[in-house]
């Protein structure tokens, strides 16, 4: 199906040693309509607005840390669809200098922080129950919106159809594992990659959850190389998403960044057979950059550099 709110964007990573090993690169970045919704944002929660919609339900409730990329999208897609949004968020301290949960308050999320303990316990049957006396009439919606309504909005970009050629693999980052199990089900005979951002062992678990019983195992996941802890990264992570802009590719070292840095060394040690065309999904997240200047993690020029726009604004002003 065609959807006119994004637009599927393809580019050629450019490295001599790809190049040598005969593997291709093609990174898949989703423009949206609302940049706020870009990456896999929007194919993760187009059906659940879908839901809200028909059911006549008041809003989304849904999870996140106080720099959640998804809390932003799931602000700026209520702001655009006319639906009210509440974000759950694991912090102890309500700090809305913090850009992130600026941007979702200005975007009209209500916002309610809960310590790092309950948030862990957010399944818990009491947890649900007092939120859904607090927020009655809300579509409760997992961390990262990864349900099993996250799944069919990812069947519907054409990601298997490089500029150059079917894809062999298709690979992304992954976290709460949503757009790791949506492209897996849609593309059934294609092996697809998850690069694990977060050190998680129940995340395997997690994927198997979302994924229909009968569909085949075409998908693996991989920790990714640095081994830093989600959130973190190393100073070769930043270099590396520094250099990409070269090629005006954007990305951020938490998530895409950092995967794609991965699925390059991999490719070059040699790990794919000469012939792979990869589709490394550009699953967005730029706007945590201003959360990592915030915090003092990249400096002004740098969180400008990573900017797709020529003169990014400096989020302190
Ligand atoms: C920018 C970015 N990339 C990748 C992911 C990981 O996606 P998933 O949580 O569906 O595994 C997230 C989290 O949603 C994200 O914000």
């Amino acid at each position: 199906m065609s959807d006119p709110f994004y637009q599927l964007q393809w580019q050629l990573l450019v490295d001599p040693q790809l190049t040598a090993r005969q593997v291709q690169i093609w990174i898949a970045t989703l423009a949206c309509r609302v940049p706020d919704i870009a990456g896999n944002k929007w194919l993760k929660l187009k059906y659940h607005i879908q839901q809200i919609q028909q059911h006549n339900k008041k809003g989304i409730l849904s999870f996140g840390g106080a720099f959640s990329n998804h809390l932003v999208a799931l602000a700026a897609a209520g702001k655009h669809f006319g639906f009210a949004t509440v974000g759950i968020v694991r912090s102890h301290q309500a700090d809305l200098h913090n850009p992130t949960l600026q941007r979702c308050t200005e975007l009209g999320m209500q916002l309610k922080f809960v310590s790092p303990e309950q948030y862990r316990n957010r399944q818990h049957a009491e947890f649900v129950a007092e939120l859904c006396t607090l927020y009655p009439d809300y579509l409760m919606v997992p961390e990262g919106g990864s349900s099993p309504l996250a799944l069919p909005g990812l069947a519907e970009p054409p990601i298997l159809q490089t500029p150059s050629g079917s894809a062999s693999l298709i690979s992304c980052a992954t976290a709460s594992g949503g757009t790791l199990a949506g492209l897996s089900a849609a593309h059934p005979t294609t092996a697809v990659l998850g690069i694990s951002v977060v050190k998680d062992a129940s995340l395997p678990d997690r994927i198997r959850q979302l994924v229909p019983v009968d569909a085949p195992q075409n998908w693996q996941l991989r920790q990714e190389q640095s081994q830093k802890p989600y959130g973190k990264f190393t100073p070769q992570t930043l270099q590396f998403c520094l250099d990409l802009t070269q090629q005006q590719i954007y990305t951020e070292p938490v998530y895409s960044g950092k995967a794609l840095q991965s699925l390059v060394l991999w490719a070059q040690q040699g790990d794919f057979a000469p012939g792979s065309h990869i589709a490394f999904f550009h699953t967005g997240g730029l706007q945590g950059l201003a959360g990592l200047y915030y915090r003092g993690l990249i400096n002004q020029q740098q969180y400008q550099q990573l900017q797709p726009q020529v003169n990014a604004a400096d989020p302190a002003e």
